[in-house]
């Protein structure tokens, strides 16, 4: 049992019980309860006092002028730069770059009419200064302080009222009025919350840094996302230097968009045409290799596919899928066994996507099945052919959203054949340079991928 003045929360889901438990019975997760100090009882909200509502046509509208990042990448996934009092929070693993592009950005902006405050609150003020000088992000008008305790942050931002502000990270903060400690949900949504009041009231641009768990969602996940306009999320693995930056929230954007960086030396840089990084390096195509024409947001992005077949030395063969999704890989499989009477029942199946893009998009689908295909036939797909087409469980192609940009990109970039969806197919223009193959069923496209 709880002693007095204290409740059993749940970490990740934020479910509150008397007593502790080895499992939520909310959201089933095992040995997420802690115990926390109770929130003292609030007065009645339904005191305060009585405002007069307005019709929406006398509203003056926001012209809402955005502040550019510097980043014109960062600025396209904003939904065209940042919006003066939004809160935006940047989620992703340790050592991904999040402190790194922070730093860049409130560098950027500093001038002696813009004060920006870079608060770190887990590393120490000469780490900062080191990576500063390493980005070329030395700026007079850079302001840091390194403080966990929320209520001298809160406070310094009151007194000094800069423009911009970023908190790294909001885990390693610790609000002194909550009895638990630095990183639990009640910790991570006070000062959230209060992170939130913070900006709103004073037009502050804020940018919190949120750690992702094991399972992928920003610690004390849900609640954080609602409370903040905007949220990204970093993306790529730290042995690639390109990264990937996906809205997955945005109040005043879309969320297709994603930004690509790369991680150099000297911090990120913007990819601004990733013609090329996805697709093979040696422009020759080889067995178990196919490229796709991908969409991410508005941008069309041709990458390869690569997948291995291989005899299996071990009873239970495996399927070892990185990029994309396995239950997606093992669909194919089934479809490619029931339909095109291609077998890998006692094969191990290895997949891969190129450069450490996620490709998660339906459109992705055809681009497996024939890497999978060339890998067993040891056969390449003819030279210069790019693919999309989402499978059905009956074996046939499906159509995707904008093919036609899809095919101008690969034209683009040199590739001369495509084999496409045969359903919207017919009302395509004519793409100078490529030849357009519709395609029914993965069989079909199958016999004529390789001839
Ligand atoms: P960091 O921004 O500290 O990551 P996060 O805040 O998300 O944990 O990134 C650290 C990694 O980036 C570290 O492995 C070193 C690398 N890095 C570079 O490659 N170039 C650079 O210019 C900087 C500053 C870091
Ligand atoms: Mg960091």
């Amino acid at each position: 049992m709880a002693r007095r003045g204290t409740v059993f929360v749940c970490q990740n889901c934020g479910a509150t019980s008397p007593k502790w438990m080895g499992r939520c019975t909310d959201c089933s997760t095992w040995g997420s309860v802690i115990e926390e100090i109770r929130q003292p009882e609030r007065p009645s909200a339904r005191s305060g006092t009585v405002r007069e509502p307005v019709p929406v046509t006398s509203v003056p509208e926001d012209s809402a002028q955005r502040i550019p990042t510097g980043l014109g990448e960062l600025d396209r996934v904003l939904g065209g730069g940042m919006v003066p009092g939004s809160v935006i929070l940047l989620g992703g693993d340790p050592g991904i770059g999040k402190s790194t592009l922070l730093l860049q950005i409130l560098a950027r902006l500093a001038s002696p009419s813009r004060k920006v405050l870079y608060v770190t609150a887990e590393e120490s003020m000469s780490q900062i200064r080191m990576r500063a000088r390493r980005v070329g992000s030395e700026s007079d008008h850079l302001m840091v302080l390194a403080e966990t305790d929320f209520g001298s942050v809160a406070g310094t931002i009151e007194k000094w009222a800069p423009d911009t502000v970023v908190l790294d990270s909001v885990q390693a903060l610790h609000h002194p009025d909550i009895g638990s400690s630095a990183g639990s949900i009640s910790q991570v949504r006070e000062i959230a919350s209060e992170a939130v009041g913070l900006a709103k009231g004073r037009d502050l641009t804020t940018w919190l840094v949120g750690h992702v768990t094991k399972e992928g969602a920003i610690a004390g996940p849900r609640t954080l996302e609602h409370m903040v306009d905007t949220v990204l999320y970093f993306e790529g693995d730290s042995s690639h230097t390109y990264r990937i930056l996906r809205a997955v929230k945005n109040r005043f954007g879309s969320t297709n968009e994603i930004a690509l960086l790369e991680m150099t030396g000297q911090g990120l840089v913007e990819i601004t045409d990733p013609a090329g990084l996805f697709l093979p390096s040696t422009g020759r195509s080889s067995p178990g290799s196919a490229v796709v024409m991908a969409l991410e947001g508005s941008r069309p992005l041709l990458v390869e596919v690569q997948a291995l077949v291989a005899q299996t030395p071990f009873p239970n063969p495996r399927r070892t899928v990185s990029g994309s999704e396995l239950s997606r890989v093992l669909l194919i499989l089934a479809v490619l066994d029931r339909r095109a009477g291609i077998q890998t029942g006692g094969l191990d199946v290895f997949v891969n996507v190129a450069g450490g893009l996620r490709l998660t998009e339906p459109a992705a689908d055809m681009g497996l099945a024939l890497a999978l295909v060339s890998s067993i036939l040891e056969k390449p797909l003819r030279g210069g052919t790019a693919v999309c087409g989402e499978i059905g469980l009956s074996g046939e192609v499906r159509p995707v959203l904008r093919l036609e940009g899809r095919l101008k990109e690969a034209s683009r970039l040199g590739l001369t054949r495509a084999l496409v969806p045969a359903s919207g197919a017919d009302k395509l223009p004519a793409i100078k340079g490529m030849e357009v193959v519709p395609v029914e069923t993965v069989e079909e496209a199958v016999h004529v991928a390789f001839t």
